[in-house]
């Protein structure tokens, strides 16, 4: 089916509520998970989390390493609004957390971003993004010299049917607006075969691999030269 492109930013109260009052926990954990498998050595001192949304990873992300300073990204101000209430709540459990996990607001692609982070993450932000280059560049601009890289996103079903297939398998049960938005997410989002253009065109082929993950997912991992 063809790519039907949906809003970018999740930035309506009601949608980014649902959103964060939703449990993803189990597909959150998989993305730690995996991080651990591809990079057992840990994603060093500074990560990014891109899209960061509530900030499902990026809480995740600064658990697993305490070490690490943790900074997530999201141009939408409905999300980081409850990210940050959220890291109000978790401070009293760890005070140090404020210290190693920042939000902040911005939309990509924002040439005034730093680089230099060990490593670059992202979950369920490709789809979102009407010029997909925005995300490998945004990867190039961020990510020092052997950087862990590693993005997932849902990957873009056959039909419309296959679509709601997934909906009924996944989403049935959820709020209506959650409904929504996840059949919309999967026409918006892109094939193994698309982003493997994607990496070529920005120059990251080499460094990056891509692949699909289970029945809906894509994952593109590796390390920047
Ligand atoms: C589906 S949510 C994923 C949130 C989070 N990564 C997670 O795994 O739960 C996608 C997020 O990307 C953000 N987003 C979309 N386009 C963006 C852009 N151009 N710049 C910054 N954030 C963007 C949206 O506002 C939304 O919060």
């Amino acid at each position: 089916m063809e790519r039907v492109p949906e809003p970018e930013l999740m930035d309506a109260g009601h949608q980014a509520a649902a959103y964060a009052a939703a449990d993803f926990s189990l597909s959150d954990q998989a993305v730690i998970e995996r991080l651990a498998q591809l990079f057992p050595a840990g994603l060093g001192a500074r990560v990014v989390d891109l899209g960061c949304g509530p900030g499902n990873i990026s809480f995740r992300l600064a658990a697993w390493d305490p070490a690490a300073q943790v900074l997530g990204i999201d141009g939408a101000g409905a999300m980081l609004e409850l990210a940050e209430q959220e890291l109000q709540r978790r401070r009293r459990l760890s005070p140090d957390l404020p210290g190693r996990l920042r939000f902040q607001r911005c939309r990509l692609p924002d040439p005034q971003l730093a680089g230099g982070f060990s490593a670059v993450v992202s979950n369920s932000l490709l789809h979102h993004l009407h010029e997909p280059a925005v995300l490998w560049s945004t990867v190039r601009q961020l990510g020092g010299a052997g950087a862990c890289v590693y993005i997932k996103d849902l990957r873009r079903p056959a039909s419309p049917e296959a679509a709601e297939d997934l909906r009924r398998l996944y989403m049935a049960g959820a709020p209506a607006v959650l409904q929504h938005d996840y059949v919309a997410s999967l026409r918006a989002a892109f094939t193994p075969e698309e982003v493997r253009g994607q990496l070529r065109a920005a120059g990251l082929a080499g460094s990056l691999q891509v692949a699909p993950e289970g029945n809906r997912y894509l994952e593109v991992w590796g390390r920047l030269d």
